[in-house]
């Protein structure tokens, strides 16, 4: 069966990474059509195009959507902050319903998932100024948490927990401050979890969840939490179970109206873009979600195997994917 698959190459290190994985795919087979996409970063600075309709249905048109780092360079200012994140990345992950940013992090002894809520919280955009300009000027930004759009989310980590041989789930917030957000994702969790007699649960306050990442990640089997605080956590789960460079995930529509969309967790590293410096992993785990998401388990399992422990793969971008690709 072929796969049609939308491409984002990104910006920086993206175009170098997403053709690594996009090898690693062809070697195991699998049937895909890549569509390229030209969007980000470059994009808007050659003529100022960010996303539009025309984009967004011809991205729907395809079944999964493999997508590159975005973004210009730090302090860059010819892309105002925002436009590229706004305009692209959370316009499709709002716009294709992709409610759930899965992301997994393997390292000695340690093996877990955050189940990241990915369409709403602070990302969701409520808020503005008043005054703008004046010194009477005033900035809110709330966090918008609906009961279907946690429910949906907590509902597919207890999913995945039960799936796991662990069956352990833990929900992270700060619900002792965020005593109105934090008691919806409290309430919820708690009403889903009766439905799943067999999976443990949790909660840690997020501050206390960064404490355990650091000295006893391996405690954590499926993590679930809000928008923001995914966001932070999974910087650094990347970054202690072997750099974000390794981590990879998956924004899935699970209910598949439409495209998922696969990425590295980490940005575009224009610094090292070019130099052959970059690490493909984290792309390369991310086309294996893909070829999972599209009933390819079989061409996942071997990616992931080839992989194995990426900390031992050592060369150039374009020499670890011909490592990893003559593995598959
Ligand atoms: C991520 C990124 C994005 C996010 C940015 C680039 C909008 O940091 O995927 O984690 O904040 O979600
Ligand atoms: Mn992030």
């Amino acid at each position: 069966m072929t796969h049609k698959v939308g491409v984002i190459a990104g910006d920086g290190i993206g175009p170098e990474i997403v053709a690594a994985a996009l090898d690693v795919v062809r070697a195991t087979g699998a049937d895909v059509d890549v569509r390229d996409f030209d969007l980000g970063a470059d994009r808007f600075v050659r003529d100022g195009h960010v996303l539009d309709d025309d984009d967004l249905a011809a991205l729907r048109e395809c079944d999964a959507i493999l997508k590159g780092p975005l973004g210009p360079p730090i302090g860059s200012a010819a892309v105002p902050p925002g436009t590229i994140e706004r305009g692209i990345i959370l316009r499709l992950r709002f716009a294709l319903d992709l409610y759930v940013n899965l992301r997994p992090f393997t390292s000695a002894g340690v093996d877990f998932v955050v189940v990241r809520e990915n369409t709403e919280g602070s990302y969701g955009g409520e808020g503005g100024f008043l005054y703008k300009g004046t010194d009477r000027e005033v900035a809110t930004q709330g966090s918008v948490n609906t009961r279907s759009g946690v429910e949906r989310c907590v509902r597919f980590a207890f999913e995945l927990a039960q799936s796991r041989p662990r069956r352990h789930l833990t929900l992270v917030h700060k619900t002792n401050v965020l005593t109105f957000a934090g008691d919806l994702w409290q309430r919820t969790f708690d009403a889903v979890a009766a439905e799943f007699p067999d999976v443990a649960t949790a909660y840690n306050h997020v501050d206390a969840s960064c404490i355990y990442l650091v000295e006893d990640a391996a405690r954590y089997d499926v993590i679930v939490t809000d928008n923001l605080f995914g966001d932070i956590l999974t910087d650094l789960a990347g970054a202690v179970t072997g750099g974000v460079g390794f981590a990879a995930s998956a924004n899935l529509n699970p209910s598949r109206t439409g495209p998922s969309l696969f990425e590295p967790v980490h940005g575009s590293a224009h610094d090292i873009a070019g130099s052959g410096r970059a690490n493909p992993v984290s792309a390369v785990r991310s086309a294996a979600m893909m070829l999972e998401f599209l009933g390819e388990p079989e061409a996942a399992a071997r990616i992931t195997k080839a992989v194995g422990d990426p900390g031992s793969l050592s060369g150039t971008t374009a020499e670890i994917g011909t490592q990893i690709s003559e593995r598959v």
